[in-house]
């Protein structure tokens, strides 16, 4: 699947590349990614071109665990993607709340939609930061409006200790040209089959993706 999915990323990058000389990727944290990470990190690509954004942030420094930018910056931005741009997520700000003005000037760098958005899928039906029915989760829903969203997740078996958050919005990942949502396993098998089941988009936030747009690739491998 890793390598499967970093052929459709790459060929998207490049064609990007190659009309208007930049692309950009927004990339998930979570383990189900790693593995093609490192894969798109080999790629034979102009990174150099090439914008890559967090979907979203726990409220934890760089470099310190549970960090999403620690995990891509370890996965991603490595061999010859080490020529990426990368722009972060987290501020010194007390909360993802106070941090939402200086993440949102950092991303107005950023004039075109994401090219690529890859997402993972909680068990719980949440990807992003969109967890059900969590603070913010309003207007991290919005298909309007600002590009990033704070939330604070109720604590659950999938949060960890992580409950402060800044993500995208979903507003700003329906625009992207590509969106991958990556998931492996027998639960988040159980999830996907889920998702076309009763209940509201509150209830599995994933649900609010299906109807995106562009090209949208659900994946899964046992
Ligand atoms: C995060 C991710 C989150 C992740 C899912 C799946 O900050 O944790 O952005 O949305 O994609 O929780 O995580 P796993 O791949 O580890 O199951």
């Amino acid at each position: 699947m890793a390598e499967r999915v970093a052929d459709l990323i790459e060929a998207r990058l490049g064609r990007s590349l190659a009309e208007r000389g930049t692309a950009s990727l927004a990339v998930s944290g979570g383990s189900t990614p790693a593995g093609l990470y490192r894969a798109l990190s080999e790629r034979p690509l102009d990174w150099s071109g090439i914008w890559a954004v967090p979907v979203d942030e726990r409220w934890v420094p760089p470099g310190t665990t549970g960090s999403n930018e620690t995990l891509i910056r370890s996965t991603l931005l490595r061999n010859r993607a080490a020529n990426a741009t990368f722009i972060g997520l987290w501020t010194r700000a007390a909360s993802p709340a106070d941090g939402l003005e200086e993440a949102e000037r950092r991303l107005s760098v950023l004039h075109d939609p994401f090219d690529v958005v890859v997402l993972g899928m909680g068990t719980d039906g949440h990807t992003a930061s969109w967890f059900p029915h969590c603070d913010g989760l309003e207007r991290a829903l919005s298909e309007t409006g600002p590009r990033l969203a704070a939330i604070k997740a109720k604590p659950s078996g999938v949060t960890g200790d992580y409950l402060d958050r800044m993500t995208l919005t979903l507003g700003e990942i329906r625009k992207a040209k590509v969106i991958v949502l990556l998931t492996a396993g027998a639960e988040k098998r159980g999830a996907l089959e889920r998702i076309s089941g009763a209940g509201s988009v509150q209830d599995m936030p994933v649900r609010a993706i299906l109807g995106a747009r562009p090209d949208l690739w659900v994946c899964w491998a046992p």
